[in-house]
């Protein structure tokens, strides 16, 4: 109805879509996820203080998800796995369900879900109930039945999502999972440094410079920013077939992310891949046509993604490089490369900066294509059923 449609118009305020306000919303949804949370001598987590003995002396801790929650619990393994000294698996619910795979009463199963009714997420939570694990709920859905039948749990609080595809839920997820690894690690010495940068980097999220602008490119006429450049760049890709993403380490997740972005809402093919297994089937796609998007930001995996950009250049791949800023040089691309600048954050926080780009991309390469963004063909925000 016309009056649907306005109170559509008023939530959205001066942006185009739902998608969009919400990517540039992340300044302030980060913030609200760390608000009350965050002290200068650790983190304090309410919906955790009760079950933190039995967390710390799990025996694994099982992250479990689909789409977008799934990848974020992929971006926090490394810095959960380092923080806690606790082993880490990853399981996709649905296949968790299709194997009944094993879980034991020492697990700790956290499940993460934004709407916190994904029918196979909430199966799956049942099941690792039934198997005697602590089951720990990370939503952004007050009130939601995940958050309610888990053991404990921490909300996100990114604010309402709109947009199908899940953007600032996704920084918020890998927050909120940074601080849980913070307060699982608390009580080990040897990690203490390590600790406190990392909260000295979470603190520094929201306002890190050059990040996004409060504004899409569209109403900031004075300078070029972020927006602006992935916009371009979209622009160049449009008539693509198709778009690979490399990443590793803690970028191995903002690979399949940034992916999963393009696919679902520009419905154009993308895939991220583990840089590491390039060799192993992938380098035979490369040609001068196929853009393929290579994350190099500073971290442990630096000199191997130098490496990898300069086999795929040697071969004629046709890169865009997102690296840190001012990195350029380091980096080694060629002319014809393209270039994506992201700010330097401690590096297991740097999939929170360098997805904002790629959500952007998606963004662009929708609307210039010519595709519903808010609600992409086929897709539903919560999936219900089976
Ligand atoms: C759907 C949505 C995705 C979301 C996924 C998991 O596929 O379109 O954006 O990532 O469900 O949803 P959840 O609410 O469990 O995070």
């Amino acid at each position: 109805s016309v009056l649907e449609m306005e109170v559509e118009q008023i939530k959205k305020g001066s942006y185009d879509h739902f998608m969009q306000k919400e990517i540039h919303e992340q300044p302030h949804s980060l913030t609200t996820t760390m608000r009350g949370r965050l002290k200068d001598s650790g983190v304090v987590l309410g919906g955790l203080k009760e079950h933190l003995k039995t967390l710390r002396r799990s025996r694994r801790v099982i992250f479990i998800g689909c789409g977008t929650s799934y990848n974020a619990a992929l971006a926090a393994r490394p810095f959960v796995e380092e923080l806690t000294g606790i082993p880490v698996t990853m399981e996709v619910a649905s296949d968790l369900l299709d194997r009944q795979g094993p879980i034991y009463r020492e697990d700790t199963a956290v499940f993460v879900s934004q709407s916190g009714e994904t029918a196979d997420t909430l199966l799956a939570l049942e099941y690792a109930l039934e198997k005697g694990a602590l089951c720990v709920g990370v939503t952004n859905t007050v009130g939601s039945t995940l958050s309610r039948k888990t053991h404990c749990g921490i909300h996100i609080n990114a604010g309402c999502e709109i947009g199908v595809a899940s953007t600032k839920a996704y920084t918020s997820q890998i927050v909120v999972m940074a601080m849980i690894a913070l307060a699982i690690g608390s009580d080990q010495l040897s990690t203490q440094p390590r600790r406190e940068s990392i909260i000295t980097g979470l603190s520094s999220l929201p306002s890190m410079k050059n990040w996004i602008n409060d504004l899409p490119c569209s109403q900031t006429k004075c300078h070029v920013s972020e927006d602006a450049e992935m916009k371009d760049l979209a622009s160049s890709l449009i008539d693509s077939e198709s778009l690979l993403v490399f990443g590793r380490g803690y970028n191995y997740a903002t690979a399949l992310e940034g992916a999963l972005k393009v696919k679902e809402v520009a419905l154009m093919h993308s895939e991220g891949m583990l840089a590491g297994e390039m060799k192993h089937g992938p380098l035979a796609l490369v040609d001068e046509n196929l853009p393929i998007i290579v994350i190099a930001t500073r971290d442990s995996c630096f000199s191997k993604q130098k490496s990898v950009i300069q086999q795929l250049l040697s071969r004629k791949g046709r890169l865009i490089i997102m690296c840190s800023e001012g990195d350029i040089s380091a980096v080694g691309p060629s002319a014809s490369c393209r270039v994506i600048q992201v700010p330097e954050v401690a590096d297991c926080l740097q999939p929170v900066i360098n997805i904002i780009p790629l959500q952007l991309l998606a963004y662009h390469l929708t609307v210039l294509r010519g595709f519903d963004v808010d609600q992409p063909r086929n897709l539903a925000k919560s999936v219900t059923t089976q």
